[in-house]
């Protein structure tokens, strides 16, 4: 397995619509592993293909994001859904302090659907369907989003997004 680069906003891979996956072999099998493996040393609670520059609709999470991060004798565990959709929502939730590792040095609320329903492939081509709530359900609308070119930033109010993107103009200028 090996470490991926992490793209950041505003590269075009993040602003893209990915594409189906039509076979998973052993190299779509070999971008998942390396994917977990990103996400969990970085850390994070889920990443999707276009995050490691890749245009696939494609994302791993943490099934147990509120698990504690230092207890060394839980081993981590990822999992990953192929070509997933969220096919239900309903209910309503603020997302306190999202953030992204595609959105270096900022976090904001976001409001969320409160409960999910996913559809997708796992890793063995089964396909899967499933209810996500609260912090789960917002990961899949997260990692979601990225597959259609959609970053969190995107569903903050006009006026944060903007002072956002004025920031990152600064950091970037200074670089
Ligand atoms: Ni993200």
């Amino acid at each position: 397995m090996a470490l991926l680069k992490i793209y950041h906003y505003p590269e075009q891979v993040l602003l893209e619509k990915a594409l189906p996956v039509e076979t998973i072999d052993e190299t779509i099998i070999k971008l998942v592993n390396d994917m977990g493996e990103t996400m969990f040393d970085a850390p994070g609670v889920g990443l999707a293909a276009p995050q490691v520059g890749e245009s696939k609709r494609i994302i791993v999470y943490n099934p147990s994001p509120g698990a504690s991060e230092d207890d060394e004798d839980t081993p981590q565990e990822f999992k990953a859904l192929i070509n997933p959709e969220i096919i239900a929502s309903s209910g309503s939730i603020t997302s306190e302090d999202e953030a992204c590792l595609s959105v270096p040095d900022y976090s904001s609320d976001v409001k969320r659907f409160e409960t999910v329903t996913v559809r997708g492939l796992n890793l063995e081509g089964k396909k899967l369907e499933f209810d996500a709530q609260g912090i789960l359900a917002v990961i899949m609308q997260h990692e979601i989003d990225h597959l259609d070119g959609v970053l969190y930033i995107d569903r903050i109010s006009a006026l944060k997004r903007k002072m956002y993107k004025k920031k990152l103009k600064k950091r970037l200028e200074n670089n």
